[in-house]
C-alpha cells in the first residue's frame, strides 16, 4: 500500500440499511480511522425540525423558519468512552432519539432541502479536514468527497435490508411491523434516488459491494484487498 493510511478518505455510499455504518465502524477500528456518520447529521436536523414544529407529521416544512434556525444549530460528534461516535445537539446526546421511526419517516424529505444539505456538507468538510476518515452516506463519493481515495457503493435486496432494520429496532425496544419497515425502506430508496439535489447515485469510480449474503468477515476480507491495492 503506497498511501498514508492516516490521511486516507474512504467514502461509503449506498441504500439505507445495507450495513454501511457497521461496515464503516469496523474499517475505522481496524485501520485507526475516524468514523463519520453523515446520515446522523440529517437525522439530527430532522429531530430539531420535529421538536421546533418546523415539520408536520405529513412532512410539510416551514422552510423559512428551518433555514433561520440552522444558523444557531450545533450538531456534532463526540467519541464516547467505549470508542463509539455519538451524535450531539449542543450538550445533549441525541444518538438514540435520531434512530426512532418518527425521525426515519421524516428524514428523507428534510434531506431533499438544498440549504439543509449545504449546512450538513459544510460541517462534514470541517470534521474531515485532516483526513484519516471513513464516512458513510448517500453522496459522499459524488458530492462531499469526490476525491476520496476509496469509494464503496453498498447494496442489498430490500427484503434483506428490512429484516436487518426490523431486528435492530426490536433490539432497541421499538415495535414496528415488518410491513412498516419494508415500506419505510422502499419509500426512502425512492426519495433518496429521485430527489433533485444530490441524489443517491453511484460514483463512476465506486466499487459495488452487494452484501445480501455476506458476513462481516467476508466484507472485511473484501475491503482489506481494496485497501492493499491503493
Ligand atoms: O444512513 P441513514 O439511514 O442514517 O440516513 C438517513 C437519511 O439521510 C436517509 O434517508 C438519506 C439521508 N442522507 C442523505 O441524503 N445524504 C447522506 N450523505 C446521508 C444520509
Amino acid at each position: 500500500m503506497l498511501m498514508d493510511i492516516k490521511k486516507i478518505i474512504i467514502a461509503i455510499d449506498g441504500y439505507s440499511s445495507t450495513g454501511k455504518s457497521s461496515f464503516a465502524k469496523l474499517i475505522a477500528k481496524k485501520y485507526g480511522l475516524t468514523y463519520l456518520d453523515s446520515g446522523a447529521m440529517y437525522r439530527g436536523v430532522t429531530l430539531h425540525a420535529i421538536e421546533k414544529g418546523f415539520i408536520t407529521p405529513s412532512a410539510e416544512i416551514d422552510f423559512d423558519a428551518l433555514k433561520e434556525s440552522l444558523k444557531g444549530l450545533d450538531i456534532h460528534f463526540e467519541v464516547a468512552q467505549d470508542g463509539s461516535s455519538q451524535t450531539y445537539m449542543g450538550p445533549r446526546n441525541i444518538d438514540r432519539e435520531i434512530r426512532s421511526l418518527q425521525v426515519a419517516n421524516l428524514v428523507s424529505p428534510i434531506a431533499t432541502v438544498g440549504f439543509v444539505r449545504d449546512y450538513v456538507n459544510d460541517l462534514l468538510h470541517l470534521f474531515g479536514i485532516a483526513g484519516g476518515i471513513v464516512m458513510d452516506g448517500r453522496d459522499i463519493g459524488t458530492t462531499v468527497y469526490p476525491n476520496a481515495d476509496l469509494k464503496i457503493f453498498m447494496t442489498a435486496s430490500a427484503e434483506v435490508r428490512a429484516e436487518r432494520r426490523f431486528k435492530e429496532m426490536k433490539a432497541k425496544g421499538e415495535n414496528p411491523t415488518m410491513a412498516e419497515v419494508l415500506d419505510n425502506i422502499k419509500t426512502r430508496d425512492h426519495i433518496d434516488s429521485t430527489r433533485e439535489v444530490s441524489p443517491l447515485t453511484q460514483a463512476p469510480d465506486a466499487i459495488v459491494l452487494d452484501n445480501s449474503y455476506m458476513t462481516f468477515e467476508q466484507q472485511m476480507e473484501w475491503v482489506d484487498e481494496k485497501i492493499k491495492a491503493l
